[in-house]
This record gives C-alpha cells, structure tokens and sequence, in this order.
C-alpha cells in the first residue's frame, strides 16, 4: 500500500472529490483526519470508512477561521501524533459576470479556496518542520489555468492565487523535506458543480482529448501519488487532470 501508517488531513472531505480523496488514502493504509464545516458529513464518512474509528477523526473546522484550524491542527496530532500529508481541497464557487459579481461575493470565495489554504499551511508546517517531512497537495482547478465560460473571476484567481502559494512554499519549505504541489482537477460532477446547468457544464468538456468522463477517484489517485514516496523527487508542480481538456 502506498500510504501503509500515514496520517492524512483532507479538508473539505464530507462530499465530493474530498471524499473521495479520503476514502482512497484510507485504503492505501493511511489514517485520515476528515475536516468539514459540515460536521454531519465528516461523522457520516468517517463511520464508512472505520466504523472502529481507530483509523478516521472526523472534525468540524471552518478553514477561514484561524483558531478553528490551530484547534483542529492540535486535535488531529493528539489523536494520531503527527501529520504526514496535508490535502487542502475544501472550496466553493460561486459565479458571476463582472457586472454582478460583489466584492462580498468576490471576497467568500477568496476566502474559501485562498485565505483557507494558507490557515491549513501555515498551521500544520510547524508539525510537519519538527518531523522534518511532509507532503502538501493543494486542490487548485482548470479553471486558473484556462479562463473557460461559466468559471467567475473570485473562483479563477483564487486557484491561481494557489499556484502561487504552491510554488513559493514548495521552495520555502524544501530544506525541511516538506513537498508542496497543486492539482488542477478539470470538470467533475459533484455539489460543487451540479448548481451549473449541463449546458455550461458540456462547454468546459469541450476539445477533450480522450473519451473518458472525470471521476473523484481520477483526482484521489494524483493525490496518492502527491502523497506517497512515488513523487519524492517532486515538488512546486502543477499537475493537470483533465483528460486532456488543457494540455499546458
Ligand atoms: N468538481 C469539480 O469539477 C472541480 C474541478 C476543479 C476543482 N475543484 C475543486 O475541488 C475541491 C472539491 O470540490 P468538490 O466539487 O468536491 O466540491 P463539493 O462542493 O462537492 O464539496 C466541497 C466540500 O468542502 C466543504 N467546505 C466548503 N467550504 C468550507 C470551509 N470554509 N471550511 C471547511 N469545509 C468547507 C463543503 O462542506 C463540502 O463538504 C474544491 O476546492 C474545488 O474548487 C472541483
């Protein structure tokens, strides 16, 4: 297995592509603590995944706020002793034209899929520096790679903001043999996307190079290799899963 005694901490892991991520890593062998500000789901998860509960801690932790996540950083290290592997995956989108888009509207997004990544980080490295080892995968998206219709302003520069995250703390935190890198999954039907109509849905599939439709299990799988030894010499990459949709 290729995460045999890990400890794993996937944010936003209730629905989706995080649990699908977290279901994954447990059954590569790691112990996962599930991180949601929808705690109903993590608990729901967690009882599927480790009905014993030995291998699984389900939290409820609002990512854009500080003490919420120091709280769940100490909670998760009590529970397993140490963090091997940060997923930070929870996000939102919420789109509009530029005409309509708020800057309240601007700002909730941001705060999710940017400001939230950066609490994760910066809470969990300290754990990760004493180890002297850890791997980061940051859940960008196509959309900061490709300005495609329907993806709002807030949600693209909040991906790329973490490219840019990505890139600076991979060589930040390199002497510390701490790995960071990002995956820019591309279109895949879960909550997040179902709010767009299949219309607009079809057009980000356009001019993808192979048949297959992206399933959550597509992105885990890039995440296990993020996350295991397989990518040790890896770091500060974006990897695009998109089934050839944007080939950068
Ligand atoms: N689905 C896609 O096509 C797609 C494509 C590219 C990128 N992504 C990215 O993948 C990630 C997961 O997307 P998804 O489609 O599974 O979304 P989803 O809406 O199905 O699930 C998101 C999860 O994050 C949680 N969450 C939201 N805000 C949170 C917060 N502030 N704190 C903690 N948890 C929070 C939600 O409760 C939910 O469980 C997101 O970062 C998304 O932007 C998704």
């Amino acid at each position: 297995m290729e995460l045999d005694g890990k400890i794993v901490i996937v944010t936003g892991a209730g629905l989706g592509l995080g649990k699908a991520i977290a279901t994954k890593v447990v059954a590569e062998g790691a112990s996962v603590a599930l991180w949601d500000m929808d705690l109903a789901s993590v608990e729901k998860v967690a009882g599927e995944l480790d009905p014993s509960g030995r291998k699984v801690l389900a939290l409820k932790v609002n990512v854009t706020n500080e003490a919420e996540v120091v709280e769940a950083v100490r909670k998760t290290v009590e529970k397993f002793g140490r963090v091997d592997v940060l997923v930070n995956n929870a996000g939102i989108s919420r789109h509009e034209s530029l005409e309509n888009m708020t800057l309240e509207l601007f700002n909730q997004v941001i705060n999710v899929n940017l400001t939230g990544p950066f609490l994760c980080c910066k809470s969990v490295t300290p754990v990760m520096k004493k180890q002297h080892s850890g791997k980061i995968v940051n859940i960008a998206s196509l959309g900061a790679r490709t300005g495609r219709p329907g993806v709002g302003v807030n949600y693209a520069a909040s991906k790329a903001g973490l490219l840019g995250i990505t890139k600076v703390l991979a060589k930040e935190l390199g002497p510390d043999n701490i790995y960071v890198n990002a995956i820019c999954p591309g279109p895949i039907l879960t909550d997040q996307t179902r709010q767009y109509s299949p219309e607009v849905f079809a057009t980000w599939n356009a001019g993808r190079a192979v048949p297959k439709d992206g399933l959550p299990e597509d992105i885990a799988d890039a995440v296990i290799f993020l996350a295991s030894s397989r990518s040790d010499w890896v770091t500060g990459i974006t990897l695009d899963v998109n089934g050839g949709i944007f080939i950068g």
